[in-house]
């Protein structure tokens, strides 16, 4: 099989630093042929030189249409992992990416969680709308995207704390039916493992929206693998109604609270959830331990 042709626009954030990765490995064992999608002036000297990885300027602006076409007119997978304050200039590519014969799949940085009518309706949470609008305007121009999302990312998870458990401090946080419901973690390693074994075959996830994750533990799960991991009990406290009313006034906060409601309700979005091949779990203990070691 000749290599799928794969471009990713957005290489430095928290998720096209997970992506990286992966796809440079893929690309290596000819599996996929990597074209780096980059501004003019971003540097790229990060990424190996000698590879035979390509690179093609972008210039997402209302003069870059010409540029953008030749950038992604053989492209048949293209993933853009750009960060927040961007999400609005993937219009540009997909106006790039309309009408190409080539392309199999367009994946948007979305890389969230499934928000539902009532979460959104919070002022807060109004920055999200653009990332279903991109969706929009690639639906109106006939191009075929995948919508990944995800559960709480691994880094999140820890080291922001956004679940509410801090496993350095041996506390968890506990909303509604937290205990015996499963918290959705993306490890970012899962993520960029999955993104790129998907980029295989991009026919089986082109006009889904799928769900990738690689840990659900429960509250209690939680804390009976720091409650082990300490050797004392884990002090659990509440998180309240009051609590999640004040925290939804917040950008950053609503999300960490979004996540909390999830959980504590079991209300996860029912995407399809999709399984990859080659992917060794860790549990939630060993990468706990591995967290906890790397501080
Ligand atoms: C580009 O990034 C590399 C490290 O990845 C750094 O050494 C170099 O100084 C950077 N160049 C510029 C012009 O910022
Ligand atoms: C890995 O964990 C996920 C989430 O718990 C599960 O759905 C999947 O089947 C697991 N895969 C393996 C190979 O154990």
């Amino acid at each position: 099989m000749s290599p799928v042709l794969v471009g990713l626009l957005g290489f430095t954030g928290t998720v096209g630093s997970a992506l990286l990765p992966p796809l440079i490995e893929a690309h290596k064992s000819n599996k996929i042929d990597l074209v780096i999608l980059h501004r003019e002036s971003s540097n790229t000297s990060q990424i190996p030189s000698d590879l035979g990885i390509t690179f093609r300027a972008v210039q997402l602006d209302d003069k870059g249409e010409k540029k953008n076409r030749e950038a992604v007119k053989d492209l048949e997978v293209v993933i853009s992992a750009l960060g927040a304050t961007a999400i609005d200039s993937q219009k540009y590519l997909i106006e790039a990416l309309a009408g190409s014969s080539k392309l199999k799949t367009f994946i948007p940085s979305d890389f969230g969680f499934t928000f539902t009518e009532e979460e959104l309706s919070y002022p807060a949470l109004k920055p999200l709308q653009l990332k279903k609008e991109i969706a929009d305007i690639a639906g109106k121009m006939n191009v075929p995207i995948t919508n990944v999302r995800v559960g709480l990312f691994d880094y999140y998870f820890y080291a922001y704390k956004f679940a509410g458990t801090d496993v350095k401090e041996n506390t968890v946080e506990v909303y509604h039916d937290a205990l015996k419901n499963p918290l959705r973690i993306t490890s970012l390693a899962y993520l960029g493992h999955a993104i790129t074994q998907l980029s295989l075959r991009p026919s089986a996830i082109a006009g889904k929206t799928i769900a990738l994750y690689d840990l659900q533990p429960t509250g209690q799960e939680i804390i009976d693998v720091l409650t082990k991991i300490h050797g004392k009990p884990t002090k659990v406290t509440d998180y309240t109604d009051e609590q999640y009313e004040k925290d939804m006034g917040d950008l950053v906060s609503a999300i960490s609270a979004s996540v909390k409601l999830k959980w504590g309700d079991n209300s996860w979005a029912k995407e399809e959830k999709v399984e990859v091949d080659g992917w060794k779990n860790k549990s939630f203990e060993e990468l706990t331990r591995a967290f906890l070691k790397g501080n």
